[in-house]
């Protein structure tokens, strides 16, 4: 007999012993009525002050990827009191956290933790106190946001109609976090994972996202390309490697605009060049190194494959030698970030009913990378943008920006809506277990 029959079995038998139905959704605080009431309760000072507190101490400490430690510390000491199991260290520095009755169905909420090697810039009272390092992409507004979802879900634990998997990840900035954890198994039985980014654009009690591809996939590469250096003024005994270079990085950008559909949107971009140290010295070697982006696996490996060919190609045109380097070890490819279609109206429904219809909008993908990816390879997933901005205000600097800064306000959106995704979830997948009443009743 399957779990969900020997549930089914006690849902009837406690039906029968309590008379009202514990997991009816009618008796339930889940119901869609009862959504805003999880806002409300995030927006009171024992939820909003806890997770500005938290917020504070952790932007002041930030720690880079896998070294986040002392924020996985204090994100132990309040689970610990809120009275919240957990499995710790999870790829290193990972924590995930358990809430309701330790039994399936499971959803999973995530939050990343690591802070960039950025020098604040912004004067304030809680700026960063470790020299070079920051957070300037929110990662401690996520974590305080999923604790105070902890909170909010914690206080309804009874309620939960099983268990919610809290996923406070390592390592997001380009150290594939997400995939460490996956790697862990500890998502192995997750029906559905769920995330947030803050975005300074967006207003404020605003969400965006859509179904399919969010975030496109991206690669680094690096490439040396080797000719032999000389006199500059004796070019005939020499082989000119930055002349090879200059003719590489113009074949780049024509793999773009003229083999890739232009409606497909791909990006290759060569950020640094680095050869040559005199007025009159051929160098040996140039070295050169960028990014690509696409929106689809298919794309991105053909783009990959074409990066390879034209950079060593267009150097054999030149007489030089070229080796690429995609980093496979140390930087594995992000793939695209895309939103599963069912999550996406499920997203919807219940954004809607937190928010008002018309805080929920649509987006377009946007360039940049999430390692949100890794989960949705392996079980369904949905990540969505989480809005900060009050025009009225000031306007905010963007991630990533010395001066970037997270409207604390947001914090009771962003727990208000993963408590919310949570624990509906629970009931909508109880929901969809087919029950035929009569049979059972037969068995017993
Ligand atoms: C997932 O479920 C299987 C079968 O019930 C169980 O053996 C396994 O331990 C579970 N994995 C986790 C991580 O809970
Ligand atoms: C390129 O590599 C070949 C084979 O190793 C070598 O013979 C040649 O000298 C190299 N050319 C340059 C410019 O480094």
């Amino acid at each position: 007999m399957t779990f969900f029959k020997w549930l089914n079995l006690f849902i009837i038998f406690s039906s029968i012993l309590f008379a009202t139905p514990i997991f009816s959704d009618s008796t339930s605080s889940f119901t869609s009525n009862a959504i805003p009431k999880f806002l409300d309760l995030a927006k009171e000072p024992k939820v909003f002050d806890w997770m500005v507190d938290i917020r504070r101490k952790i932007h002041e400490n930030p720690e880079l990827g896998y070294e986040e430690f002392e924020t996985s510390e204090l994100i132990r000491t309040k689970l610990d009191q809120l009275g919240i199991s957990y499995k710790h260290p999870v790829a290193v520095t990972g924590v995930i956290g358990y809430i309701g009755t330790g039994l399936p169905p499971f959803v999973a909420l995530r939050a990343d933790m690591d802070a960039l090697p950025m020098q604040e810039l912004l004067e304030w009272e809680h700026k960063s106190k470790v020299p070079g390092k920051m957070h300037a992409c929110g990662h401690d507004a996520h974590v305080a946001m999923l604790l105070g979802a902890a909170k909010i879900l914690k206080e309804h634990e009874k309620d939960l109609q099983g268990t919610v998997v809290l996923v406070f990840q390592p390592a997001e900035e380009g150290g594939c976090g997400a995939k460490k954890i996956l790697d862990a198994g500890v998502l192995e039985n997750v029906s559905a994972i769920f995330g947030l980014h803050v975005l300074h654009n967006i207003p404020l009690g605003e969400v965006a996202s859509r179904s399919g591809p969010i975030f496109a996939g991206n690669g680094f590469f690096e490439a040396t390309i080797s000719g032999r250096g000389g006199h500059a003024a004796l070019p005939q005994h020499s082989i000119d490697p930055i002349l090879a270079v200059s003719n590489v990085i113009v074949s780049l950008q024509q793999i773009i605009s003229r083999e890739i559909d232009p409606l497909d949107s791909q990006v290759v971009t060569v950020a640094k060049i680095r050869g040559g140290g005199a007025f009159n010295v051929i160098p040996d070697s140039v070295t050169i190194g960028g990014t690509f982006r696409a929106f689809s696996k298919e794309s991105f490996m053909q783009l990959r494959h074409r990066i390879e060919q034209v950079i060593t190609g267009q150097a054999a045109v030149q007489r030089c030698n070229a080796t690429v380097n995609f980093f496979d070890e140390e930087k594995p490819i992000f793939p695209p970030t895309v939103n599963d279609g069912g999550l996406h109206d499920y997203f919807q429904t219940v954004a809607r009913s937190l928010l008002g219809a018309d805080k929920v909008k649509g987006m377009q993908p946007m360039m940049g990378g999430e390692d949100f990816a890794f989960y949705q390879e392996a079980l369904p997933g949905y990540i969505f943008l989480l809005g900060m901005e009050e025009v009225s205000v000031e306007r905010l600097p963007s991630g990533h920006s010395p001066y970037f800064k997270v409207n604390e306000d947001a914090l009771p959106y962003g727990a208000a809506l993963h408590a919310s995704l949570a624990s509906r979830y629970l009931v909508k997948l109880h929901q969809e277990v087919p029950v035929v009443e009569g049979k059972y009743h037969d068995e017993l």
